[in-house]
């Protein structure tokens, strides 16, 4: 939902000895935007009406141009975040004349009582902006020194599902559904989802250290790995570190190969565009080629949901955790022994299925299965035939 943007005045004593709109003040026009775009829905009593009052745990503020007295703001906001207590704002501020961008904000908010103790967000609030908290209910586990979300359910053979960029476990919902007689363990990223978004510390090496930690946890010892796009890259470094641990492997619409030259700079591109504009500069890369043209639009409109919840630090650690990862080529030649099921949408744009097809005739027990009609998110788009195949992989393992 697009919320109506509000126009804020500026006044000579909002500003400083230079003319310019001042810190202070900028921080106000973004607190009152909020206020009165929630006086035009849920009303501005919405959170004392609940008892949980919404504190500011994090604000970042990029200010782009200055502002002048007599300027108007048109501010634009948008929940870009729903946890189950906590939920992340972005504010942009242009001047209503000529559209300059003038500032950014991020606010993020925990909901708490008047012990500090964390409440659920108000159920109107996400109702109003239209979100819901992502994904089922998940647990929190911390380990490795930042706190994930985590799915796991159902009791047997672990299999650890590892989500794509810039997304998070909701696009398993199928298969966590339909897979029983797994114990199926799906995680958030760190930086993704639900998951804790530190600024910095992001690389595949990370990731693989969350995800063996978590497992100890967890009380797993070996699991079959199932990787999407990035999670693929993450599950090569997994196998790299970690090997006895693994199963089997499911290689999900992914690639071997380290970023190219032309890659690395479309990495660095995107970053400043994602420091700029926030999640919506990734949906716009990516969006337009996950999906065939056949893909009903509410998926795609879910799918746009989950990256604009992405938190930016989380997106900008995950593009330059790609950027560096290492080439896994002289990998696949080395998993003898771990049977592997390369799954790939038959028009995937990003990692088409000839990628997937000479990873799995250079992996010794690798097999490959096209999935028709989808793209580079198989298990979103056509998710019953992929869980299909993911089962009959799992059942062949015994
Ligand atoms: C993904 O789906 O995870 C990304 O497309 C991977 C990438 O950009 O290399």
């Amino acid at each position: 939902m697009t919320l109506v943007d509000i126009e804020q005045v500026v006044y000579p004593d909002d500003c400083d000895a230079f003319g310019h709109l001042n810190q202070a003040s900028f921080l106000r026009v973004f607190e009152r935007a909020r206020w009165d775009v929630l006086a035009r829905g849920p009303g501005m009593d919405v959170f004392a009406r609940h008892g949980a009052w919404p504190a500011v745990r994090r604000t970042v503020i990029d200010y782009h141009a200055p502002a002048f007295p007599g300027d108007v703001l048109r501010v634009h906001q948008a929940l870009v975040h729903h946890g189950r207590t906590s939920f992340t704002m972005r504010e942009t501020a242009r001047r209503a004349s000529d559209g300059t961008l003038l500032a950014t904000a991020e606010f993020v908010f925990v909901c708490i009582d008047r012990e500090g103790r964390p409440l659920p967000v108000p159920a109107e609030v996400g109702e109003f902006f239209q979100a819901r908290p992502s994904a089922e209910p998940a647990d929190r586990l911390t380990v490795n020194g930042v706190s994930l979300a985590v799915e796991h359910r159902g009791s047997g053979p672990g299999v650890l599902f590892i989500h794509g960029f810039p997304l998070d476990r909701s696009i398993w919902r199928h298969q966590l559904d339909a897979l029983t007689g797994f114990r199926r363990i799906a995680p958030d990223l760190r930086g993704m989802g639900q998951s804790d978004a530190p600024d910095l510390g992001y690389s595949m090496s990370t990731y693989a250290e969350d995800l063996v930690a978590l497992l100890d946890a967890l009380g797993e010892g070996q699991v079959v790995l199932c990787g999407a796009s990035l999670g693929g890259y993450v599950a090569f470094e997994f196998l790299r570190r970690w090997r006895e641990r693994v199963r089997g492997l499911i290689l999900m619409d992914t690639r071997p190969e380290a970023d190219s030259a032309e890659g690395r700079r479309a990495r660095d591109a995107l970053i400043g565009r994602v420091r700029e504009q926030g999640g919506i500069a990734a949906a716009e890369a990516m969006l337009p080629r996950f999906f065939t043209a056949q893909v009903p639009p509410e998926i795609i409109e879910q799918v746009r949901a989950t990256i604009l919840r992405t938190p930016v630090p989380g997106i900008v650690g995950a593009l330059s955790a790609m950027r560096e990862r290492p080439d896994s080529t002289p990998l696949l030649e080395t998993l003898t022994g771990i049977p592997t099921l390369v799954l790939v949408g038959a028009e995937d744009m990003i990692t088409p299925p000839v990628i997937a097809q000479g990873m799995a005739a250079a992996i010794p027990a690798g097999r490959l299965m096209e999935i028709p009609d989808a793209g580079h998110l198989p298990c979103v788009e056509q998710p019953v035939p992929t869980t299909r195949a993911i089962l009959k992989f799992l059942q062949s393992l015994g």
